[in-house]
């Protein structure tokens, strides 16, 4: 099977983009499936850097086909602000696609997501992006979707039917006004329309045609609004078993399942984390990975590799290979630890917990391995790694049980070793 998914197995931020943006020279598909820009994808190569939220990181390969797929929530204004950051950097964007089906995200969902996390004693921390009131609105089947977004007469009456009762809602002393909005809404539109197509048959055509489709998850699988740590979740599913749903393509055709993950972990925004660590480790890691948001630069929660939640992200998405990311990073700490199991009231639990209320009287169950002392980041194969640097990853790949297929040493494009050949 020719097909690739890129999976968060953590919390977000794994290094999605870079593993993408990779491996999207062997492919001629690249499709985005659920989120919007909450995302935040970071490709490095040489001096230049780059930041999606909604476009596929297969877009600098401008030759591939980059998708945005049905299942994603879409705010023209964000999409607009990075087609037109690739037509300043002449990357040619012609090739890019955005599914009739995909959500349209207003910005009064954003004022919606904000009201929401004010009015919360328990706060999610959300990137305040709108994408929760986005998907509630989809699901309550009062949203709008870019065909008819498109269409200026079903576009203002969408706008005259949702702005009252979003004005109702917010209370707030400068009201929306829905022509204001369709004024602004229309002139990025312009920019978009040509984009907007079938994703749907254009990925199934790429199947009949035998061509290769890598898929590119945002988020985490612990960030899954199905199988994560709810309610401290994003609104939208990260894992493998949403690919086929959210892009149209038959679940048979799914391929290769390619968890990415760091060698710690982080967690940007509120709930549990088991593993996470406070103090000069942390603090270490956080300046050494450079480990803030790249949508909302806020500083990340760090912790210790957890193979306990790594274990329920490969039950639910079966990974076929690990990528391991930012390993550079823990050159010089010593020892490496990493949570093996949690204890809950004294037990060891067999299974993650469904409860963020029990996950918060979880202890992390942990073992230690020697660290090493080498810089790695030019390192160019996986054999040349420190010897106590592959025993760390081959201990976890172990644990897990799913091999080790990438490893990533560095920011940059060039710093990725391949192990085994996942995508051939
Ligand atoms: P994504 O959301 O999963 O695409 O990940 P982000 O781009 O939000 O965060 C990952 C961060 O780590 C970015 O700043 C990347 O440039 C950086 N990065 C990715 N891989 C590596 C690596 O192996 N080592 C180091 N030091 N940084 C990396
Ligand atoms: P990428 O694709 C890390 C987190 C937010 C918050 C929760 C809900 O870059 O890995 P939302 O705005 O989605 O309603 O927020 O989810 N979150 C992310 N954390 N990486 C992301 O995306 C995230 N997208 C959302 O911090 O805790
Ligand atoms: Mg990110």
């Amino acid at each position: 099977m020719a097909n690739l998914a890129i999976i968060g197995a953590q919390w977000g931020d794994e290094g999605k983009g870079k593993i993408t943006d990779a491996l999207a020279s062997q492919a001629d598909v690249v499709v985005r499936f659920q989120g919007g820009n909450n995302a935040g994808h970071t490709i490095q190569f040489g001096t230049k850097k780059y930041a999606f939220h909604l476009l596929p990181s297969g877009s600098l390969h401008p030759e591939k086909l980059n998708l945005l797929a049905n299942g994603m929530v879409i705010d023209p204004l964000a999409l607009h602000h990075e087609l037109r950051m690739l037509d300043r950097e002449n990357i040619a964007t012609q090739n890019i696609r955005v599914s009739h089906r995909a959500h349209v995200v207003m910005p009064f969902h954003s004022a919606l997501d904000r009201a929401e996390e004010d009015r919360k004693i328990d706060k999610v921390g959300t990137t305040g992006k709108g994408i929760g009131p986005a998907y509630q609105d989809k699901v309550a089947r009062r949203g709008i979707r870019m065909e008819d977004f498109l269409n200026d007469e079903l576009f203002r009456q969408y706008l005259n039917e949702m702005v009252p009762t979003i004005n109702r809602l917010l209370e707030s002393e400068t009201p929306y006004e829905s022509e204001q909005i369709f004024e602004t809404m229309v002139s990025a539109r312009a920019r978009l329309q040509d984009h907007v197509s079938d994703t749907a048959y254009l990925i199934n055509q790429a199947v009949k045609e035998d061509k290769k489709i890598l898929f590119e998850g945002a988020q985490g699988t612990l960030l899954c609004l199905d199988h994560g740590t709810y309610p401290y979740v994003t609104s939208s599913s990260p894992t493998a078993a949403a690919i086929p749903l959210n892009t149209g393509l038959a679940p048979k055709h799914l391929g290769n399942i390619l968890g990415i993950t760091k060698a710690y972990s982080t967690r940007v925004g509120e709930g549990p984390m088991v593993s996470e660590v406070i103090g000069p480790w942390a603090d270490t890691v956080r300046t050494v990975g450079r480990e803030y948001g790249t949508t909302t630069g806020r500083p990340r929660r760090i912790g210790h590799f957890d193979v306990f939640a790594l274990k329920h992200a490969h039950q639910i998405n079966g990974f076929s290979h690990l990528a391991i990311t930012l390993l550079d990073v823990l050159k010089g700490m010593h020892p490496l630890t990493i949570v093996v199991g949690y204890r809950y009231q004294g037990q060891t639990l067999e299974a993650f917990p469904a409860s963020a209320r029990v996950l918060n009287q979880c202890e992390p169950i942990t073992i230690e391995l020697p660290g090493f002392d080498e810089d790695i980041s030019d390192v160019k194969t996986y054999e040349a790694l420190p010897l106590n640097a592959r025993n760390y990853i081959e201990k976890i790949s172990e644990l897990v049980e799913v091999p080790i297929g990438m490893v990533s040493v560095g920011p940059d494009r060039t710093q990725t070793l391949i192990k085994e050949d996942i995508f051939a």
